[in-house]
């Protein structure tokens, strides 16, 4: 037993490599999966995740910061992992000397990096309409080309950018994208550069445009077996499977009487003579305070009403009946003929499915399961 609060996650590793598998099997020929697992992996845990989906075959990671490729590293991740955010040019050495790629999109950047001689992997990333990160003017690709080209330490892996829409069934924009990004390829082969790694798509990209010519997709959120979008759920081809779920136990349970009150503000107030369990999770876990205004918790299969406010570390639900101390809840996943999805939180409160299990904080442990089994369980309180 590694950890001692009554409130957990599990993450469902078989179904992160089944996504996994489907998603790499409806890739033409020749196109694979880059796993992004930053944040941790979407709030799975980056560690695991990515060493269970490159036992399943991945060989490339992608994360957002220098500080989660090499967290990667330092925990025994030796395949390749780029960065897809911005990292300050003083820390190139670092990057280097951990053999992780970083993303170029800027000449001044260029230059303060040119000075260091150790190898550097870099993919330059193209701003083709999601006006984030990336070069939008050629003028400033071919300079960015050309100085790689002319420093024998940098080697040029990769070209890439990022859709802003796809998962959008009738956007205009990805058309535009597409087009935007083949005429940056063109002028990389034009001023003589070859690049082993062409990548483009996001999971929406990889599950509506399989047939792009591309060497990789960066894939998240399906890995995780949730949809880029409601919209989108209707094209998928194929199920994906939620690996995540997370459940607690009554930490108290009572009878409360009419006109009794709930938590701060006392803004619940009891009609009748009612049953009502404490449940040891809030907003510091990432059960953020709205998430009280529709929510609902699995109790011995009923869906039962979150009452008055989310505190900081716990929340009160109305019970059905009297239920024993220590009865497993369930916040996100299923009970008996019922299921908490994530799509369904997210909805209620006007949100993405990306965010919710993101923001789970580290406080609440990750139980890992593989074959039914508990596998490894990790809390970062205890740093185990
Ligand atoms: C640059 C980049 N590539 C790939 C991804 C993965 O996207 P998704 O989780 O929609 O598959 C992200 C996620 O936001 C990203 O920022």
């Amino acid at each position: 037993m590694h950890y001692f609060r009554d409130t957990w996650i599990e993450v469902n590793l078989d179904d992160i490599s089944e996504n996994y598998l489907k998603i790499q099997h409806h890739q033409r020929d020749g196109t694979k999966v880059m796993a992004i697992v930053k944040a941790d992996g979407y709030g799975h845990g980056a560690y695991q995740v990515a060493n269970h989906l490159i036992e399943s075959g991945v060989d490339y990671l992608g994360v957002a910061l220098l500080d989660e490729a090499i967290a990667l590293r330092q925990s025994g991740i030796e395949v390749p992992i780029l960065v897809l955010g911005w990292v300050a040019p003083e820390h190139a050495p670092i990057a280097s000397k951990n053999g992780i790629s970083l993303t170029i999109f800027q000449n001044e950047w260029l230059q303060q990096v040119a000075l260091q001689e150790n190898p550097l992997n870099l993919h330059v990333k193209f701003d083709t309409g999601m006006g984030r990160l990336g070069i939008n003017d050629e003028n400033e690709a071919k300079l960015i080309i050309n100085k790689i080209k002319e420093n024998p330490s940098l080697k040029l892996e990769g070209a890439f950018s990022h859709f802003a829409t796809a998962d959008e069934l009738d956007s205009e924009l990805v058309q535009l994208q597409k087009n935007r990004f083949s005429n940056y390829l063109s002028l990389i082969n034009a001023e003589g550069l070859s690049v082993e790694m062409v990548h483009f798509g996001n999971s929406a990209g990889a599950i509506r445009f399989p047939d792009d010519e591309q060497h990789y997709v960066r894939v998240g959120i399906s890995l995780y077996g949730l949809s880029p979008s409601e919209e989108m759920k209707s094209v998928i081809p194929f199920s994906l499977k939620q690996a995540f779920s997370l459940h607690s136990k009554l930490t108290h349970v009572k009878q409360i009487s009419p006109g009794d009150t709930i938590s701060y503000g006392a803004t619940y107030q009891a009609d009748e003579t009612e049953w009502v369990g404490t449940v040891p999770i809030g907003y510091a876990d990432g059960w953020i305070r709205r998430y009280a205004e529709k929510g609902h918790i699995l109790v011995q299969g009923h869906r039962c009403k979150i009452v008055g406010r989310i505190c900081m570390d716990q929340l009160i639900v109305k019970l059905p009946f009297q239920v024993d101390v220590g009865t497993q809840v369930t916040l996100v996943g299923k009970q008996a003929d019922d299921e908490i999805t994530i799509d369904e939180i997210a909805q209620q409160n006007d949100t993405i499915n990306y965010e919710v299990p993101c923001l789970i904080s580290s406080r609440v442990p990750r139980v890992y399961k593989k074959n039914n089994q508990i596998i490894e369980t990790v809390n970062q309180i205890l740093n185990n």
